[in-house]
């Protein structure tokens, strides 16, 4: 079975908020995702705003033409903006203001039962909820007795590990953790970090029918790209 790749589009916003200008649009972004094939857009909306607007959301609910996956923190602002918008899902991410990315799964053992009233909340409006965790037993269970459909395995540690038998360790973690969790009813996902060197591994997991990537497509489009652009710039110019 091919995995369903779901393109993460926040650093497209990440370049046009540090000029405060109209492009590059993430909005724009996704449609050229979706034309090359994209199963799905995700993006975060984060509670400082630095990159994902909520102008950008509400235009992408009108044009996604095949999935549309919000990050986001089970805040009561976010679970509001989550019914008003009805997001195809939701994917429940931890979310500290310091940091660079999202560091870490949600402690949905320690949070089980704040998390319930959110993740019902949302269930009940018909979006699915994916549960963002570490590759851990405990955390399966509990995303499990949550009733929710899906859980998306942070792979932030497989894609840090810098020798071969840490990346074998964590590789292995993801694959226990994938097929516990198939063997637990959920839907399987995985994402954070994951790069055009390391994704081979990952894919190659069965259970796992999902991956939500960004920061490298994003890195690659503008290594691709770069050179066409700077073409473009120097036509402008003029011939001399
Ligand atoms: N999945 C989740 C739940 C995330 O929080 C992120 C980062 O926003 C990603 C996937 C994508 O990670 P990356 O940008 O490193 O590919």
């Amino acid at each position: 079975m091919r995995t369903r790749l779901g393109v993460n589009v926040d650093h497209v916003a990440t370049i046009r908020q540090a000029r405060g200008t109209r492009y590059p649009d993430p909005v724009t972004t996704a449609a050229m995702a979706e034309l090359a094939g994209a199963d799905q857009i995700t993006v975060h909306l984060r509670e400082d705003r630095r990159h994902i607007q909520d102008r950008d959301l509400r235009i992408l609910k009108e044009t996604v033409q095949t999935r549309l996956n919000l990050e986001m923190a089970a805040t009561d602002e976010m679970v509001g903006i989550a019914l008003a918008l009805g997001p195809d899902s939701v994917t429940l991410v931890p979310e500290k203001r310091e940091e660079q990315t999202t560091e870490g799964g949600l402690d949905v053992v320690a949070q089980e039962s704040a998390l319930r009233a959110v993740c019902d909340a949302l269930m009940d409006a018909d979006i699915v909820v994916s549960l963002f965790i570490d590759p851990e037993t405990a955390q399966i269970d509990a995303a499990s007795r949550l009733g929710v459909q899906v859980v998306e395995i942070h792979t932030g540690d497989y894609a840090e590990a810098d020798d071969d038998e840490t990346h074998e360790d964590e590789l292995r973690r993801i694959e226990r953790a994938a097929e516990h969790a198939a063997a637990s009813g959920l839907v399987v996902a995985a994402g954070h970090g994951l790069d055009y060197v390391n994704v081979a591994d990952i894919a190659a997991i069965p259970e796992i029918e999902e991956l939500n990537i960004g920061h490298s497509i994003v890195a690659r489009a503008v290594l691709v790209g770069f050179e066409r652009a700077v073409r473009e710039m120097k036509d402008l110019l003029g011939a001399r």
